[in-house]
Protein backbone atom coordinates (compact mmCIF):
# COMPACT_ATOMS: atom_id res chain seq x y z
CA UNK A 1 0.00 0.00 0.00
CA UNK A 2 1.43 3.41 -1.20
CA UNK A 3 -0.05 6.13 1.01
CA UNK A 4 -3.14 6.21 3.43
CA UNK A 5 -3.39 9.25 5.70
CA UNK A 6 -3.88 8.48 9.19
CA UNK A 7 -4.94 11.92 9.66
CA UNK A 8 -9.06 11.82 8.45
CA UNK A 9 -9.74 15.12 9.49
CA UNK A 10 -11.51 16.79 6.74
CA UNK A 11 -8.92 19.23 4.37
CA UNK A 12 -9.99 22.59 4.54
CA UNK A 13 -8.64 25.60 2.73
CA UNK A 14 -7.25 27.05 5.81
CA UNK A 15 -5.32 23.06 6.41
CA UNK A 16 -4.36 24.17 2.62
CA UNK A 17 -2.66 26.91 3.66
CA UNK A 18 -0.88 25.54 6.98
CA UNK A 19 0.60 22.87 4.47
CA UNK A 20 2.22 25.59 2.21
CA UNK A 21 3.14 26.91 5.11
CA UNK A 22 5.09 23.77 6.88
CA UNK A 23 6.38 23.09 3.09
CA UNK A 24 3.77 20.06 3.01
CA UNK A 25 3.26 19.26 -0.91
CA UNK A 26 -0.59 18.83 -2.08
CA UNK A 27 -2.22 16.05 -3.74
CA UNK A 28 -4.78 16.44 -6.30
CA UNK A 29 -6.50 14.52 -8.40
CA UNK A 30 -9.46 14.28 -10.28
CA UNK A 31 -12.81 12.71 -10.23
CA UNK A 32 -15.94 12.66 -11.82
CA UNK A 33 -18.34 9.81 -9.95
CA UNK A 34 -19.16 8.48 -7.07
CA UNK A 35 -16.81 4.94 -7.14
CA UNK A 36 -13.79 6.72 -8.19
CA UNK A 37 -14.15 9.60 -5.81
CA UNK A 38 -13.91 6.75 -3.09
CA UNK A 39 -11.05 5.19 -4.12
CA UNK A 40 -9.53 8.33 -4.22
CA UNK A 41 -10.21 10.18 -1.22
CA UNK A 42 -9.59 6.74 0.66
CA UNK A 43 -6.00 6.52 -0.66
CA UNK A 44 -4.86 9.79 0.50
CA UNK A 45 -5.33 12.69 -1.84
CA UNK A 46 -5.79 16.22 -0.16
CA UNK A 47 -7.88 17.37 -3.32
CA UNK A 48 -10.10 16.11 -5.43
CA UNK A 49 -11.22 17.98 -8.48
CA UNK A 50 -14.55 17.68 -9.70
CA UNK A 51 -12.87 19.34 -13.35
CA UNK A 52 -14.82 20.21 -16.50
CA UNK A 53 -12.37 17.43 -17.60
CA UNK A 54 -15.17 15.51 -17.56
CA UNK A 55 -16.46 16.56 -20.81
CA UNK A 56 -13.49 15.21 -22.43
CA UNK A 57 -13.32 12.01 -20.41
CA UNK A 58 -16.39 11.13 -19.71
CA UNK A 59 -18.96 12.66 -22.22
CA UNK A 60 -16.15 11.81 -25.12
CA UNK A 61 -16.54 15.37 -25.81
CA UNK A 62 -12.85 17.39 -28.14
CA UNK A 63 -12.46 20.18 -25.63
CA UNK A 64 -14.11 21.29 -22.11
CA UNK A 65 -16.10 24.19 -23.91
CA UNK A 66 -19.71 21.76 -24.33
CA UNK A 67 -20.08 20.59 -20.72
CA UNK A 68 -23.37 22.11 -18.96
CA UNK A 69 -24.06 23.61 -15.69
CA UNK A 70 -26.41 20.74 -15.29
CA UNK A 71 -23.90 17.98 -15.92
CA UNK A 72 -21.28 19.74 -14.00
CA UNK A 73 -24.03 19.87 -10.66
CA UNK A 74 -24.23 16.36 -11.85
CA UNK A 75 -20.71 14.61 -11.17
CA UNK A 76 -20.20 17.32 -8.24
CA UNK A 77 -23.31 15.59 -6.04
CA UNK A 78 -21.50 11.95 -6.73
CA UNK A 79 -18.51 12.87 -6.21
CA UNK A 80 -19.31 14.77 -2.53
CA UNK A 81 -21.41 11.86 -1.44
CA UNK A 82 -18.57 9.86 -1.26
CA UNK A 83 -15.61 11.85 -0.36
CA UNK A 84 -15.16 12.01 3.68
CA UNK A 85 -11.87 13.78 3.62
CA UNK A 86 -10.66 15.56 0.46
CA UNK A 87 -11.46 19.58 -0.14
CA UNK A 88 -13.64 18.45 -2.82
CA UNK A 89 -13.36 21.85 -5.98
CA UNK A 90 -16.06 21.38 -8.94
CA UNK A 91 -15.10 23.57 -12.07
CA UNK A 92 -17.17 26.20 -13.18
CA UNK A 93 -17.83 24.99 -16.91
CA UNK A 94 -17.16 27.71 -19.76
CA UNK A 95 -19.65 30.33 -20.14
CA UNK A 96 -21.25 30.23 -16.81
CA UNK A 97 -19.31 33.35 -15.11
CA UNK A 98 -17.38 35.24 -18.66
CA UNK A 99 -20.43 37.30 -19.13
CA UNK A 100 -21.71 39.28 -16.03
CA UNK A 101 -20.27 39.07 -11.92
CA UNK A 102 -24.15 38.62 -11.30
CA UNK A 103 -24.84 35.35 -13.46
CA UNK A 104 -21.46 34.29 -12.17
CA UNK A 105 -22.54 34.55 -8.22
CA UNK A 106 -25.78 32.95 -9.29
CA UNK A 107 -24.01 30.09 -11.43
CA UNK A 108 -22.13 29.56 -8.50
CA UNK A 109 -24.35 29.52 -5.40
CA UNK A 110 -26.13 26.59 -7.23
CA UNK A 111 -23.57 24.57 -7.49
CA UNK A 112 -22.60 24.99 -4.04
CA UNK A 113 -26.48 24.42 -3.01
CA UNK A 114 -26.79 21.43 -4.97
CA UNK A 115 -23.51 19.70 -4.55
CA UNK A 116 -22.06 20.16 -1.13
CA UNK A 117 -18.77 20.86 -2.71
CA UNK A 118 -16.39 22.74 -0.69
CA UNK A 119 -15.15 25.75 -3.16
CA UNK A 120 -15.26 26.39 -6.91
CA UNK A 121 -12.29 26.73 -9.66
CA UNK A 122 -12.74 29.12 -12.31
CA UNK A 123 -10.26 29.84 -15.35
CA UNK A 124 -8.70 33.49 -15.23
CA UNK A 125 -6.92 36.15 -14.79
CA UNK A 126 -8.23 40.43 -14.75
CA UNK A 127 -10.67 39.53 -17.56
CA UNK A 128 -12.93 37.68 -14.69
CA UNK A 129 -12.00 39.06 -11.62
CA UNK A 130 -15.22 40.72 -11.18
CA UNK A 131 -17.07 37.32 -10.89
CA UNK A 132 -13.81 36.09 -8.55
CA UNK A 133 -15.02 38.87 -6.47
CA UNK A 134 -18.57 38.49 -6.52
CA UNK A 135 -18.10 34.38 -5.78
CA UNK A 136 -15.91 35.35 -2.99
CA UNK A 137 -18.13 37.95 -0.99
CA UNK A 138 -21.16 35.08 -1.60
CA UNK A 139 -18.29 33.23 0.69
CA UNK A 140 -17.87 30.89 -1.30
CA UNK A 141 -13.80 29.70 -1.90
CA UNK A 142 -12.26 30.16 -5.17
CA UNK A 143 -9.24 28.13 -6.88
CA UNK A 144 -7.90 30.28 -9.74
CA UNK A 145 -6.64 28.54 -12.59
CA UNK A 146 -3.86 30.44 -15.22
CA UNK A 147 -1.49 28.89 -17.61
CA UNK A 148 -3.07 26.79 -20.25
CA UNK A 149 -6.88 27.44 -19.73
CA UNK A 150 -8.35 24.95 -21.55
CA UNK A 151 -11.73 27.31 -21.99
CA UNK A 152 -9.86 29.36 -24.05
CA UNK A 153 -8.79 26.74 -26.41
CA UNK A 154 -10.36 28.49 -29.54
CA UNK A 155 -8.58 31.66 -28.55
CA UNK A 156 -5.27 30.11 -27.66
CA UNK A 157 -5.81 27.61 -30.76
CA UNK A 158 -3.29 25.18 -29.36
CA UNK A 159 -2.85 23.07 -26.16
CA UNK A 160 1.48 24.09 -26.07
CA UNK A 161 3.49 25.48 -22.99
CA UNK A 162 1.80 28.85 -22.25
CA UNK A 163 3.86 31.54 -21.00
CA UNK A 164 7.18 30.89 -22.55
CA UNK A 165 7.65 34.94 -23.76
CA UNK A 166 8.20 37.29 -21.70
CA UNK A 167 4.80 39.71 -22.24
CA UNK A 168 2.49 36.51 -21.34
CA UNK A 169 4.84 35.51 -18.31
CA UNK A 170 4.74 38.98 -17.21
CA UNK A 171 1.08 39.33 -17.56
CA UNK A 172 0.49 35.60 -15.48
CA UNK A 173 2.63 36.70 -12.53
CA UNK A 174 0.29 39.92 -12.53
CA UNK A 175 -3.13 37.84 -12.59
CA UNK A 176 -1.88 35.13 -10.02
CA UNK A 177 -0.82 38.28 -7.89
CA UNK A 178 -4.26 39.69 -8.58
CA UNK A 179 -6.00 36.25 -8.02
CA UNK A 180 -4.21 36.52 -4.36
CA UNK A 181 -4.95 40.00 -3.50
CA UNK A 182 -9.05 39.09 -4.34
CA UNK A 183 -9.02 36.39 -2.05
CA UNK A 184 -8.73 32.81 -3.94
CA UNK A 185 -7.59 30.22 -1.57
CA UNK A 186 -5.33 28.70 -3.56
CA UNK A 187 -4.39 28.71 -7.97
CA UNK A 188 -3.84 25.94 -10.08
CA UNK A 189 -1.01 26.56 -13.10
CA UNK A 190 -0.87 24.40 -15.99
CA UNK A 191 1.45 23.82 -18.57
CA UNK A 192 3.90 26.76 -17.71
CA UNK A 193 7.57 27.01 -17.72
CA UNK A 194 9.12 25.47 -14.53
CA UNK A 195 10.87 28.61 -13.57
CA UNK A 196 8.17 31.05 -14.02
CA UNK A 197 5.90 28.69 -12.16
CA UNK A 198 8.32 28.23 -9.04
CA UNK A 199 8.35 32.56 -8.83
CA UNK A 200 4.90 32.39 -8.45
CA UNK A 201 4.16 29.79 -5.79
CA UNK A 202 7.31 31.83 -3.62
CA UNK A 203 6.00 34.71 -4.35
CA UNK A 204 2.30 33.97 -3.67
CA UNK A 205 1.49 32.96 -0.06
CA UNK A 206 -1.68 31.07 -0.93
CA UNK A 207 -0.85 27.40 -2.45
CA UNK A 208 0.17 26.94 -5.97
CA UNK A 209 -0.66 23.52 -7.84
CA UNK A 210 0.75 22.51 -11.08
CA UNK A 211 0.00 20.56 -14.34
CA UNK A 212 2.76 20.15 -16.53
CA UNK A 213 4.54 23.02 -14.17
CA UNK A 214 7.32 21.13 -12.80
CA UNK A 215 8.15 20.78 -8.87
CA UNK A 216 9.01 23.94 -7.39
CA UNK A 217 4.78 24.14 -6.56
CA UNK A 218 3.14 23.36 -3.89
CA UNK A 219 1.43 20.50 -4.86
CA UNK A 220 0.39 18.55 -8.19
CA UNK A 221 -2.73 17.73 -10.08
CA UNK A 222 -3.19 14.88 -12.90
CA UNK A 223 -6.32 13.77 -14.60
CA UNK A 224 -7.27 10.90 -12.97
CA UNK A 225 -8.04 8.35 -15.78
CA UNK A 226 -4.89 9.74 -17.44
CA UNK A 227 -2.73 9.16 -14.02
CA UNK A 228 -4.15 5.58 -14.08
CA UNK A 229 -3.32 4.81 -17.89
CA UNK A 230 -6.96 4.48 -18.51
CA UNK A 231 -5.89 6.53 -21.80
CA UNK A 232 -3.30 5.20 -24.67
CA UNK A 233 -3.13 8.26 -26.74
CA UNK A 234 -2.25 10.90 -24.36
CA UNK A 235 1.18 11.24 -24.15
CA UNK A 236 2.06 14.58 -22.50
CA UNK A 237 6.07 14.97 -21.37
CA UNK A 238 4.13 16.18 -17.74
CA UNK A 239 2.33 12.82 -17.58
CA UNK A 240 3.07 9.78 -15.21
CA UNK A 241 1.27 6.54 -15.36
CA UNK A 242 1.15 4.70 -12.24
CA UNK A 243 -1.00 2.19 -13.21
CA UNK A 244 -1.70 0.43 -16.92
CA UNK A 245 -5.79 0.10 -16.49
CA UNK A 246 -5.61 0.19 -20.58
CA UNK A 247 -4.16 -3.08 -20.27
CA UNK A 248 -5.41 -4.85 -17.16
CA UNK A 249 -9.09 -3.59 -18.29
CA UNK A 250 -9.01 -4.57 -22.06
CA UNK A 251 -7.21 -8.00 -20.91
CA UNK A 252 -10.17 -8.52 -18.34
CA UNK A 253 -12.72 -7.84 -20.30
CA UNK A 254 -11.50 -10.13 -23.23
CA UNK A 255 -11.13 -12.72 -20.43
CA UNK A 256 -15.11 -12.25 -19.56
CA UNK A 257 -15.94 -12.36 -23.07
CA UNK A 258 -14.29 -15.92 -23.60
CA UNK A 259 -16.18 -17.14 -20.88
CA UNK A 260 -19.47 -16.33 -21.16
CA UNK A 261 -19.09 -17.59 -25.30
CA UNK A 262 -17.57 -20.64 -24.12
CA UNK A 263 -19.95 -21.14 -20.94
CA UNK A 264 -17.29 -21.17 -18.59
CA UNK A 265 -19.64 -18.30 -17.00
CA UNK A 266 -21.30 -18.91 -14.85
CA UNK A 267 -20.32 -22.03 -13.19
CA UNK A 268 -22.50 -24.04 -10.62
CA UNK A 269 -20.95 -22.27 -7.45
CA UNK A 270 -21.65 -18.75 -9.65
CA UNK A 271 -25.60 -19.37 -9.01
CA UNK A 272 -28.63 -19.90 -7.64
O1 LIG B 1 -10.60 20.09 -15.61
C1 LIG B 1 -9.52 19.66 -15.17
O2 LIG B 1 -9.26 18.46 -15.11
C2 LIG B 1 -8.53 20.65 -14.73
C3 LIG B 1 -7.17 20.14 -14.36
C4 LIG B 1 -6.40 19.78 -15.56
C5 LIG B 1 -6.44 21.10 -13.49
O3 LIG B 1 -8.81 21.81 -14.71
Amino acid sequence: MAYISDDRRKVTTHRLAEMKARGEKISMLTSYDYTMASLVDGAGVDVILVGDSASNVMAGNMTTLPITLEQMIYHGKSVVKAVKRALVVVDMPFGTYQASDIEAVNNAIQIMKITHADALKLEGGEEILPSVRRILAAGIPVMGHLGLMPQSINKFGTYAVRAKGEEEAEKLLRDARLLEEAGCFALVLEKIPAELARRVAEELTIPVIGIGAGGGVDGQVLVVSDMLGMTKDFSPRFLRRYADLFTIVTEAVGHYVEDVKSGDFPNETEQY
